[in-house]
């Protein structure tokens, strides 16, 4: 008995047993499901990692491995081996392998398990901390075991595509870099042989790429981590895997041409969806105006109206002219259900979702007969007014006009949000639709107002449109970049841009970034003097892959797609890191703790 294991193969994975196998011999391995004693007769469901089988011990004629499976526990690893039978009437229309069973002749239990602190099955109730700290035993769950599954499918479809279909080369990055400054904040290694002095763990391998680019490589993929210390929220974690992709002699069309056959291949492969092509693009300043964000989830439509030029001067409601006085504007998000939002809705709900996002209130009126008004708003509008906003927004009887009056970026980031809020109460999302879009023309700078300067909105090595060059001294707001971010239900799936190859326009735009000469040279020298030697037109774009699982797979979080995740204050709960380190590690690192 004891050498069962080591002289037997596994006929197949548990969850492929079907009617064909009936009278063929099987061994199976896998992990205790559940057991159950009907009448002397002991059924094991037995799990792997494709599914289930179930096993049946009878009493006679194998009576030693009935007598071992009246021993088994949940999550007990055993190995069986017996003949394939039909369960007959008795199917079990749940699992896939539900027409048939292993009649056991031969049990062996390989290893004991304690009860596990929560039961390894789907839907279970147990709190995100302990399926964390005890991930191996969340991740042998199928809906969770499932994911990865379909990552790995995911990650050999994209190499193939890439390096087979259209002659990228798969090359690696460096891990421990230079630490530069713009974009998150960057998570430092010290040196040891160095004292004093530090590594950085990658942002994004975006230098080295366009690197790759200069040293000829013409075509780079990578499937790589990039790290970035800052905080975390359901569709970001400190570590995430990205595929990076950079190309020489290319034009923005180049690259969504590449980027939609790949993704028009992954959801034809792994959901056998087919999307249409080309995918839908908007520049950005459209889709801040018309859905106040840049990446709109346009399974539905919902659009804001600005009201803005049609009420100065003339609206009578004092938050609005007061506002509107300061150099504010007012949008409105109109939505034709409106017996769907209740009074409590419109003064509490309403009004705590826009709150996080800036809008110190949202004002409301209801569409009644003839076009006519109620709500805090109608006193103050008079009834020329309210005719010419009713035909803006194309309002009808029973409608909901929402009102938000703020700085250009409160009133988009509130509304958006309303906008989304106001999606999923009326059912306006079909979970089955996929809404792909490029949001393009970006503005290549934000203006920080607590920094007071400028930050690149993509990354300073994002070339500016040609014809804006001029723009960058004296209107840095009015500069549109060649940048693109590709957008699918209103998450943002990946960003790029195509690149500046001449270095007197990279130092140009460090300049108006603020970075002195010195700082330039002290943190980019290398890179400014490799752009002397010859560096070919060249762009590209990253997505994120945890992000595309997470799609992909219908996940509500990114810890779904990630096998091993930091919750949302950046800690490993099963391996329990970052931890401290002891005094000598210190010491040989140069530094010393600061005991707090
Ligand atoms: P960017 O910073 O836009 O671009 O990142 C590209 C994509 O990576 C994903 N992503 C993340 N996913 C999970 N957690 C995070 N913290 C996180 N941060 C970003 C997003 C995002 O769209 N080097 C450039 C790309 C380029 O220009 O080619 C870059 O990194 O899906
Ligand atoms: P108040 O006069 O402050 O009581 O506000 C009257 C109405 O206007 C209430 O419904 C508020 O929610 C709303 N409101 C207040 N500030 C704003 C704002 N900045 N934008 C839109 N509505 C607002």
């Amino acid at each position: 008995m004891a050498s069962f294991i080591t002289e037997l193969k596994r006929s197949k994975y548990n969850g492929e047993f079907s009617t064909a196998d009936v009278g063929q011999p099987a061994v199976v391995f896998g992990w205790v499901q559940s057991y159950r004693d009907h009448g002397g007769v002991i059924f094991i469901d037995l799990r792997d990692r494709t599914g289930f089988v179930q096993l049946r011990c009878e009493p006679s004629p194998h009576l030693h491995a009935h007598a071992v499976a009246d021993t088994v526990r949940n999550e007990w690893v055993i190995a069986a081996r017996g003949t394939v039978i039909s369960r007959g009437t008795n199917i079990n229309p749940k699992i896939p392998t539900g027409e048939v069973e292993i009649a056991v002749e031969q049990l062996q239990v390989l290893t004991e398990a304690q009860t596990p602190p929560f039961e390894v099955r789907d839907g279970i109730d147990t709190n995100e901390n302990s399926r964390l700290t005890y991930r191996y035993l969340d991740l042998r769950r199928p809906e969770l075991n499932r994911n990865f599954v379909a990552r790995s499918r995911a990650m050999q479809l994209t190499r193939a595509y890439f390096t087979e279909k259209h002659g990228f080369l798969e090359l690696e990055t460096p891990i421990l870099m230079k630490s530069t400054p713009e974009g998150a904040r960057d998570y430092l290694v010290p040196s040891r042989v160095h004292p004093g002095q530090f590594y950085a763990l990658p942002q994004s391998p975006q230098q080295f790429k366009q690197l790759f680019m200069m040293s000829g490589m013409d075509r780079y993929m990578q499937i790589c981590r990039c790290f970035r210390d800052e905080d975390l929220r359901a569709d970001r974690q400190p570590e995430f895997t990205q595929l990076d992709l950079e190309m020489s002699f290319v034009c923005p069309e180049d690259i969504y041409q590449i980027l939609e056959g790949y993704v028009a291949e992954i959801w034809s492969q792994m959901l056998g969806y087919q999307l249409q092509l080309p995918l839908r693009r908007m520049a950005y300043a459209q889709a801040m105006d018309k859905y106040g964000c840049d990446k709109p989830d346009l399974r539905f439509d919902l659009p804001l109206s600005n009201l803005t030029e049609t009420l100065r001067d003339r609206v009578e409601f004092r938050v609005f002219a007061d506002v509107l006085a300061k150099g504010g504007i007012v949008k409105a998000l109109y939505l034709p259900q409106g017996d769907a939002f209740t009074r409590k809705d419109l003064d509490t709900t309403i009004p705590q979702e826009a709150a996080p996002f800036g809008a110190k209130g949202v004002a409301w009126a209801r569409v009644t007969a003839q076009g006519e008004w109620t709500g805090p708003v109608a006193k103050g509008v008079s009834a020329e007014l309210r005719n010419e906003l009713n035909a803006l927004m194309g309002t009808a009887e029973g409608g909901l006009i929402l009102f938000v009056a703020d700085k250009p970026a409160v009133v988009h980031a509130s509304l958006a949000r309303l906008r989304l809020f106001a999606g999923e109460r009326l059912n306006l999302i079909d979970k089955n639709a996929w809404a792909f879009l490029w949001v393009t023309d970006f503005p290549m700078f934000e203006f920080d107002e607590t920094d007071q300067r400028w930050y690149a909105m993509h990354h300073p090595f994002t070339s500016p449109r040609a014809d804006h060059l001029e723009l960058l001294d004296s209107n840095p707001g009015q500069v549109l970049a060649q940048a693109y971010d590709l957008v699918v239900n209103g998450t943002e799936l990946g960003g790029g841009s195509v690149r500046i190859h001449a270095s007197d326009v990279q130092a140009k735009i460090f300049a108006s970034l603020g970075l002195s000469d010195q700082e330039a040279k002290e943190k980019f020298g290398f890179f400014l003097e490799a752009l002397k030697f010859g560096t070919p037109p060249h762009g590209g774009i990253a997505l994120g892959m945890d992000r595309m699982m997470m799609l992909l797979t219908q996940s509500s979080s990114l810890r779904d797609v990630i096998a091993f995740p930091k919750t949302q204050k950046a800690t490993c709960l099963m391996s329990d890191s970052p931890n401290s380190v002891d005094d000598k590690q210190w010491a040989e690192l140069h530094i010393s703790p600061r005991r707090v």
